[in-house]
C-alpha cells in the first residue's frame, strides 16, 4: 500500500508538476538524478579539454575569442549542474572523487582527440548539436533544479552549435586542403556523436524508469533519429558527406535508416579505453590539485566573513 508521501509524489509526476529539493522523493529517484546530473556536469567540465586544446592556436583573434567564450560557457554549465546535484544531498568533493577515481562516467564523446582546427567546427556542429537534441527535452525534467539549469544551458548551446556550423562552412568555401580537413573532421566525429545519445533502447537499463519519472522524455534511439534528421539538410548546405553509406530516408516510415553504430567501441570507451580517457582524467586531476589553494583561500575567507559578522 503506497504511503501518503508516495501517493503525493506520484500525483505530482502524473500532473507534470516539478519535484523540488525539499519535497519527499523515492531514494531511487534521488539516486538516479545524482547519477545523471553529476555525470552531465563531469561531461561539461571534461568537454573543456578537447576544445581548450585550440584556444592558443586559433586561426584568428575572432575565432580565439569565440572559442574562449564557448569553453567558459562549458565551465559554467558544469557549475550549474554540480549545484543542481548538490540540492539532492551530494557534495562537490564526493562528485569530484567519483570522477577522478573512475567511478563516475562522463560523456564518451570527449575521449576523442582534436588534431586539427576543423575539429572545433565538427564539435560545435555535431557534439553541441547532439547535446541540444538531448538537452531541450531535459528542460522539462520533473526535478526542478535540473530542468531550470537546462533552460539557460540550451540557450548557450545554440550559440555553440551555430559557431561550429559557421567554422565548417568557412572551411568548405576555402581551398581544397581546407575542404578535405573539414570532411576529415566530420568523418571522425559523426559516429561518436551518434553514440553520445546512449546505447540502443533495448540495451538501456535506466531508460524505462527514467521515462516513468519524466526525467528522460524521449528514448535514446528516438533522440538519435531526431538528430540525424536535423543533420542531413545541414550537411547538404555545408557540402559535407555524412560517413554512413547506408543512410537513407524511408518514405514509408518517415524515418532515416542508418548503418550500425560500433557499440563495442562505445563500451570500450566507457570502460576507460578510449583514445584520450587517461589524458583527460590526468589533466582533470592536475587541475584539481593545482586549484586546491584557491578552494582553501575561498573557504578561509568565508570563515573570516562569518566570524566578523555580529553574533
Ligand atoms: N557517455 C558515457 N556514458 C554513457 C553515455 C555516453 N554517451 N550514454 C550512456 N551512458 C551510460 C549511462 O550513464 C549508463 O551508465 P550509469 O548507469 O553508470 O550512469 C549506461 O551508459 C546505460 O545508459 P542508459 O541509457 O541506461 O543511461 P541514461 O538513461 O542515463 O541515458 C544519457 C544516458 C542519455 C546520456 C542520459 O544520462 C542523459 O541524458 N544525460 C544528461 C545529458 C548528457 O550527459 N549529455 C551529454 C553531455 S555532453 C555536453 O552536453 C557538452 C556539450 O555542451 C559540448
Amino acid at each position: 500500500e503506497p504511503s501518503d508521501e508516495e501517493r503525493l509524489f506520484d500525483e505530482l509526476i502524473a500532473n507534470e508538476q516539478r519535484i523540488e529539493p525539499r519535497d519527499w522523493m523515492p531514494d531511487a529517484y534521488r539516486r538516479t538524478l545524482v547519477r545523471q546530473i553529476s555525470q552531465h556536469a563531469h561531461s561539461e567540465i571534461i568537454g573543456m579539454q578537447p576544445e581548450g586544446n585550440w584556444i592558443t592556436r586559433a586561426p584568428s583573434l575572432k575565432r580565439k575569442a569565440i572559442l574562449m567564450a564557448k569553453v567558459q560557457d562549458e565551465a559554467g554549465h558544469g557549475l550549474y549542474l554540480y549545484s543542481a546535484a548538490q540540492t539532492l544531498g551530494t557534495t562537490r568533493e564526493e562528485m569530484m572523487d567519483q570522477l577522478l577515481s573512475g567511478k563516475a562516467k562522463y560523456s564518451s564523446i570527449f575521449n576523442y582527440p582534436t588534431p586539427t582546427w576543423a575539429d572545433m567546427g565538427a564539435i560545435g556542429w555535431l557534439v553541441d548539436g547532439a547535446a541540444i537534441c538531448n538537452q531541450v527535452p531535459l528542460c522539462r525534467a520533473s526535478y526542478g533544479p535540473y530542468g531550470r539549469a537546462m533552460v539557460r544551458i540550451c540557450k548557450e548551446e545554440s550559440f555553440h552549435q551555430r559557431q561550429g556550423f559557421e567554422i565548417l562552412l568557412t572551411l568548405m568555401q576555402g581551398t581544397d586542403e581546407q575542404r578535405a580537413m573539414a570532411q576529415d573532421a566530420v568523418d571522425r566525429w559523426y559516429w561518436p556523436s551518434l553514440a553520445m545519445f546512449g546505447p540502443p533502447d533495448d540495451q538501456s537499463p535506466n531508460s524505462a524508469q527514467s521515462m516513468q519519472w519524466k526525467i528522460k522524455r524521449f528514448s535514446n534511439d528516438e533522440l538519435r533519429q531526431r538528430f540525424v534528421s536535423m543533420l542531413v539538410p545541414q550537411a547538404e548546405i555545408l557540402g559535407v558527406t555524412l560517413p554512413d553509406p547506408e543512410l537513407r530516408y524511408d518514405e514509408e516510415t518517415g524515418r532515416y535508416e542508418m548503418g550500425e553504430i560500433d557499440w563495442d567501441e562505445f563500451f570500450e570507451v566507457l570502460r576507460g579505453n578510449g583514445p584520450c580517457n587517461a589524458e583527460r582524467i590526468e589533466r582533470r586531476r592536475t587541475a584539481h590539485e593545482e586549484g586546491a589553494w584557491v578552494r582553501e583561500a575561498a573557504a578561509e575567507y568565508a570563515r573570516k566573513q562569518r566570524s566578523t559578522l555580529v553574533p
